[in-house]
């Protein structure tokens, strides 16, 4: 991101250097916002669409009402200044990161009355795991920590503080010279990435950890099994273990920022053939055409034109 982009705060654009929150936010303090991440792709036809935009958005209410922040702006507000932001920036692709959060007041944990913030960033950003990663794979180390509880967390909801679970998984990761984490929850089941939800496949048949799992429920995750199922590969949702992720033929992230990104190696076993598989391809290739737009019959409803 360029300091020359506009940002959008609090209901109008601003220049980037205006876009700042006091010392005293609550929110930096104590954690209790909400965020998104999104993308636009240029579609097919020379245009630029957002990605499952209005879903999204009420992703952000939601994960608002659970924090017990009270959302200063519709999702039909926050489609139409997210469309303003990647106007005003001139973006034909990019990431988009919406965040709502408690800013000055009181400092007491509880901030009740605190002023709520909104804001919205857009950029250009390209492979969230590096640009081989789409092509090659990652390699990925499974967590020393437990992905949150569904008893003290809220795990569908993107609540920032809950965020330094993942933060804490990624970077003891990398330090380890791993790509990515996967976390296992609190009984030792498969969960998800640090920013990813995770599908394993054996056989043909494609599993991933079901919504009542203490996963967030991806909208990456969402379109993947409605594009294979659609397309004739068997998808399941069931519980993982992690000896069924050292057996799989093929392993993949889905996120919006991580897109379809195959995994290669877990703790050093090597995934299938170690690259690629077809149906991660499979998976790659479906997405893309959706977010492109190159799916009309199927997806418009998808896509977002700006
Ligand atoms: C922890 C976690 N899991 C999964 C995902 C994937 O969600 P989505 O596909 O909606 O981006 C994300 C990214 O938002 C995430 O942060």
């Amino acid at each position: 991101m360029t300091s020359d982009q506009k940002i959008w705060f609090d209901g109008e654009l601003v220049d980037f250097e205006a876009a700042n929150t006091h010392f005293l936010s609550h929110s930096l303090h104590y954690g209790l916002g909400a965020f998104e991440g999104i993308r636009a792709y240029k579609t097919s036809d020379g245009r630029t669409a957002v990605f499952r935009l209005p879903e999204h958005m009420r992703r952000l209410i939601d994960s608002c009402r659970c924090a017990t922040i009270e959302a200063p702006y519709s999702v039909p507000q926050l489609v139409e200044a997210t469309l303003q932001v990647v106007r005003a920036n001139q973006l034909a692709a990019c990431y988009i990161r919406p965040l709502v959060w408690l800013g000055r007041g009181t400092i007491k944990v509880g901030g009740h009355d605190n002023i709520i913030h909104t804001a919205i960033a857009a950029w250009t950003w390209g492979a969230y795991l590096g640009d081989k990663a789409l092509t090659e794979g990652v390699q990925c180390t499974i967590s020393s920590f437990t992905r949150m509880g569904i008893g003290s967390h809220l795990e569908k909801a993107k609540i920032t503080g809950q965020y330094t679970n993942s933060v804490l998984a990624k970077r003891d990761a990398n330090m380890k010279g791993f790509d990515e984490a996967i976390l296992l929850d609190a009984q030792g089941y498969v969960s998800e990435g640090s920013g990813e939800n995770i599908f394993v496949v054996r056989d043909g048949i494609v599993r991933t950890p079901p919504r009542g799992a203490s996963i967030l429920a991806g909208l990456t995750r969402d379109s993947v099994m409605q594009l294979l199922s659609a397309s004739g590969v068997e998808v399941r949702e069931e519980m993982i273990t992690r000896s069924e992720l050292f057996m799989a033929d093929e392993v993949f992230f889905t996120g919006t920022a991580a897109e379809i990104t195959p995994v290669r190696a877990v703790d050093g076993r090597k995934i299938g053939a170690g690259a690629r598989g077809p149906i991660t391809e499979k998976a790659q290739s479906l997405y893309l055409s959706a977010v492109r737009g190159e799916r009309a019959e199927r997806n418009e409803s998808w896509l977002t034109y700006v």
